[in-house]
C-alpha cells in the first residue's frame, strides 16, 4: 500500500540530487518490469503490472505521473479493469495464484480470489459479473462468478494459455495457447486458439495456426468485435538452420480471427524482406477498429497498421488461381495461401516505430484515443507514441528515479545500470544483437529460458538430423551440452548460440551475462504436487523409479536426474546414424518440457516408458501394468 511517507521523502531526495529525477519516476530501488496494462474507461489513468517489483503503479495521463503505487502478493501478470471503471483485477502469478480485487479510486483491495498455478491475462464478461482467468501452468481456465466470489469451474485448454479475450456479445472466450500439445516430428506441429462457449463453458472450436506456430503472446477481439488478431511466431524449423535471411528460421506474425465465421481470415507476416520484427507481443486496437498496434518485443518496436487497408488487400487475393483472370492487383501472393510467407505483404499498410534508444522490450501496449502508451519491460520505462503526428514522435516517459550521474547531460543506457542477471536476460531476450533482427534466444528459448517444443536442425551436429529444443534450465550444471553432447560446456554452446544461430559476433559481456542469468534460473514447482508435495500416484511412481529392476536410477540419480553420461537407450529415429549415443537429460520441470527424447518423438512421459522402450533399453518396463506406467509419469511430471 502507498505510505504517504516514503513518497514524500523521495520526493525530497530527489530535489537534492544533482539532477533532479523525472516527476513520473517512482522511488523503487530494483527493477519494475512493466508486463501488463490496463486503462480506465475514461482514459485518464493506466495501471502498470511491475512484474518483479510485484506491485501495480497508477499512471496519471493528465500529470504524466506515477501517483500510486499498489503491492501485490505476487509477480502481477494481467490488469483487466471493470466496465465502470471501478474495479481493477490483477492476477498475481505463483504455484497457488490469486486475483487481487482493487478499488481502482483508492487503491484499497476488496477481494483477493484464488487461481490456479501462474495465473494470467484476466478477463472480464461483458457485464462485468464473470471473470476468466488463464491458468498457464494447469492449462485451464478459472470461470469466476464475481458476485459470489466463488470459482464456477476450471475449462481445460491445451498447453500453456497466456492470452484470452472475449467477443463483444460474451458468448465466446478466444484464448490462446502458447506452444502446441503433440510430438515434434508430426505432419502438422502447431499451437491452437481455443474457442470456449461461454455458456456451456466447454472448447467448441480449435483454430490451428500455420504449421510451426508458436509462442502466442496476446490477443484481442477488435473493438467493432468483428475480429480478433493473435500475435506469434512463424517458425520454419523443417528447413536445416543454416541462414537466417528472409525469415529462414523463424518469421513474425499475426494471425487474423473472423469471428463471424470463426474461422482463421489468414496469418500475415510483420517481418520486412530484409528486417526481422522479433518477438511480436502486445496487440491494441483503436476504438474505431481501423488502426492495430503490435508491438515487437525482440527489435524494439510498435507496428502500426492499417487494419481496414490488411482486410482491403487479403479480400483482392483469390482463394485459388482462376486462370480466367489476370493476377491480384497487388501483392506477391497468387492466392490466400501464399500470404503467410509473403514478406512484402504489409508494405504500404504497416508502419515500424522504432522506440526511443534506451525504450528496450516493448510488451503491453495501450491506445487512448491516439496515443499509444507501450510498457518497456527491461527499461523500466513507458513510451508515448502519437499516432496523429505524422512522426509519431516516440516519447520515452521514466517510471523509476535513477540516481542520474553526476554531470551527464545525456540519458543513461539502462544497460549501465542493469545488475549482470538482468543483463543476462535482456540481451537473451534481444534480437539487437542478431542480424538482422530475425530471431533472440528466446525466441527458442521461451519462458525464461525453456522450450518451443520445435525440432531444429542445427548444424553442431552434422545436417538432417533434428532435435527438439532444450529447456536450459540446469544447462550449466550439466555439462556437457546438446543431446549428442557436441558441446563440452553450456558456456561453450552459449556462445556458439551467438555466433551459430544469431549470426552475429558480439563483445565477451553478452555471453558472459547470459551465463550469470541462465544460472540463476529456478525450477517451477509442478502443477501436479498436492500442496507442494507428491500426489499419491507419483508417491507410488517414486518407488517404481528407484526400483532397482526398473532400473531409472542409475542414470537418472536424484538431484538433478542425470549421471551426465550419453548411452544408446534405443531411442534412435529414421534420421540418426547406427553410432549416434545421447545425452542423459536431467528430468527436473520435465512437467514443461514436453515433447520428449532428443527428437521429440515421444508426446508424453507415458510415450516415452511405453512405445520408445519396445525393448526394455530405456529401463525396465515392458512389465508394468498401465496403472503403474501411469504412476511412473506422474512422478516424472512432479520433478
Ligand atoms: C532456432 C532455435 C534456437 C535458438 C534461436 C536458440 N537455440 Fe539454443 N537450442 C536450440 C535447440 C534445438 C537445442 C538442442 C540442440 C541439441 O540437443 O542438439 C538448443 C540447446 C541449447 C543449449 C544446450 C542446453 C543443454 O543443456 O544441452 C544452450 C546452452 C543453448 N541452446 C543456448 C542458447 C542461446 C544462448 C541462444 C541465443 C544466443 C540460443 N540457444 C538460441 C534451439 C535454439
Ligand atoms: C542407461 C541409462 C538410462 C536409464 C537406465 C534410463 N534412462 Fe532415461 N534417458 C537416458 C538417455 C540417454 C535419455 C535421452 C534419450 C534421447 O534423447 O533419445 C533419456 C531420456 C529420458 C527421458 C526424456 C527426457 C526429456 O526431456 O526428453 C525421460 C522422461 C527418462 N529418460 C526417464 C527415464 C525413466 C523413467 C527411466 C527408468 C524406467 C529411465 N529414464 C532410465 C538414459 C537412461
Amino acid at each position: 500500500m502507498l505510505n504517504p511517507r516514503t513518497v514524500v521523502l523521495t520526493v525530497c531526495l530527489a530535489c537534492f540530487a544533482p539532477q533532479a529525477a523525472p516527476a513520473a519516476s517512482l522511488p523503487q530501488p530494483g527493477s519494475l518490469s512493466p508486463a501488463a496494462l490496463a486503462a480506465t474507461p475514461d482514459g485518464k489513468r493506466v495501471f502498470i503490472a511491475g512484474a518483479t517489483a510485484n506491485e501495480v503503479a497508477v499512471f496519471d495521463l493528465a500529470s504524466g505521473t506515477v501517483t500510486r503505487q499498489i503491492s501485490v502478493p505476487h509477480t502481477p501478470t494481467g490488469l483487466a479493469v471493470s466496465p465502470d471503471g471501478a474495479r481493477l483485477y490483477v492476477t498475481c502469478a505463483a504455484p497457488q495464484s490469486s486475483v487481487r480485487v482493487l478499488d481502482t479510486g483508492s487503491g484499497k483491495v476488496l477481494a483477493t480470489l484464488p487461481a490456479g498455478h501462474n495465473a494470467t491475462a484476466p478477463v472480464l464478461s461483458p457485464d462485468g459479473k464473470t471473470l476468466f482467468v488463464c491458468n498457464r501452468f494447469n492449462n485451464d481456465i478459472s470461470v469466476i462468478n464475481l458476485e459470489t466470489r466463488k470459482e464456477l469451474c476450471r475449462i481445460p485448454v491445451q498447453r500453456e494459455p497466456t492470452a484470452a479475450d472475449i467477443t463483444r456479445d460474451g458468448r465466446f472466450l478466444l484464448v490462446a495457447n502458447h506452444l502446441h500439445t503433440g510430438a515434434a516430428d508430426a505432419e502438422h506441429v502447431a499451437a491452437v486458439v481455443s474457442v470456449i462457449d461461454t455458456a456451456t463453458r466447454k472448447v467448441v472450436k480449435e483454430l490451428a495456426l500455420p504449421d510451426g506456430s508458436g509462442l502466442l503472446n496476446d490477443l484481442r477481439v477488435s473493438p467493432d468485435g468483428k475480429y480478433a488478431v493473435v500475435s506469434h511466431i512463424l517458425p520454419h524449423f523443417r528447413l536445416p538452420a543454416t541462414q537466417l535471411d528472409r525469415g529462414w528460421m523463424n518469421s513474425n506474425a499475426a494471425t487474423i480471427i473472423d469471428l463471424a465465421r470463426m474461422e482463421i481470415l489468414n496469418t500475415v507476416l510483420l517481418d520486412n524482406i530484409d528486417r526481422g520484427a522479433a518477438d511480436p507481443w502486445g496487440i491494441a486496437w483503436s476504438a474505431d477498429s481501423a488502426t492495430l498496434l503490435i508491438t515487437h518485443a525482440g527489435t524494439h518496436e510498435i507496428s502500426v497498421i492499417d487494419f481496414p487497408g490488411v482486410l482491403a488487400r487479403l479480400a483482392k487475393i483469390p482463394a485459388t488461381l482462376d486462370a480466367s483472370k489476370s493476377g491480384p492487383a497487388y501483392s506477391a501472393s497468387r492466392v490466400q495461401a501464399d500470404v503467410p510467407s509473403d514478406l512484402a505483404f504489409l508494405v504500404g499498410l504497416r508502419q515500424r516505430v522504432r522506440l526511443p534508444q534506451y525504450d528496450l522490450g516493448p510488451r503491453a501496449v495501450v491506445l487512448l484515443g491516439r496515443k499509444a502508451y507501450v510498457a518497456n519491460y527491461f527499461s523500466d520505462s513507458l513510451t508515448l507514441v502519437d499516432l496523429s503526428s505524422p512522426e509519431f514522435r516516440p516519447q520515452s516517459i521514466p517510471l523509476l528515479s535513477q540516481p542520474a550521474a553526476a554531470g551527464a547531460k545525456q540519458p543513461v543506457s539502462p544497460l549501465d545500470r542493469m545488475p549482470l542477471i538482468r543483463k543476462g536476460e535482456f540481451y537473451f531476450n534481444d534480437a539487437g544483437i542478431c542480424f538482422q533482427g530475425w530471431q533472440s534466444c528466446a525466441t527458442c528459448h521461451p519462458g525464461q529460458g525453456r522450450v518451443d517444443a520445435l525440432n531444429w536442425d542445427l548444424l553442431n551436429d552434422g545436417i538432417g538430423n533434428p532435435k527438439n529444443t532444450k529447456t536450459l534450465l540446469l544447462a550449466h550444471k550439466t555439462p556437457p551440452s546438446m543431446s549428442m553432447s557436441v558441446r563440452d560446456t553450456a558456456e561453450t554452446a552459449v556462445r556458439a548460440g551467438i555466433q551459430h544461430i544469431l549470426f552475429t559476433v558480439q563483445p565477451e559481456e553478452v555471453a558472459t551475462s547470459m551465463d550469470a542469468y541462465l544460472k540463476s534460473l529456478k525450477p517451477v514447482p509442478s502443477p501436479l504436487l498436492v500442496n507442494r508435495h507428491l500426489s499419491d500416484s507419483a508417491k507410488r511412481g517414486e518407488k517404481l523409479f528407484k526400483d532397482r529392476q526398473v532400473g531409472c536410477v542409475s542414470c537418472h540419480p536424484p538431484g538433478v536426474f542425470t549421471d551426465l553420461k550419453t548411452y544408446d537407450v534405443g531411442t534412435r529415429g529414421r534420421f540418426d546414424k547406427p553410432s549416434d549415443r545421447f545425452d542423459t537429460p536431467s528430468l527436473v520441470e520435465g512437467w514443461r518440457t514436453a515433447p520428449y527424447l532428443h527428437d521429440g518423438s515421444a508426446a508424453t512421459m507415458q510415450q516415452v516408458l511405453t512405445t520408445s522402450n519396445p525393448g526394455d533399453k530405456h529401463g525396465k518396463t515392458s512389465h508394468l501394468t498401465p496403472q503403474q506406467i501411469d504412476d511412473l509419469a506422474a512422478y516424472l511430471l512432479s520433478l
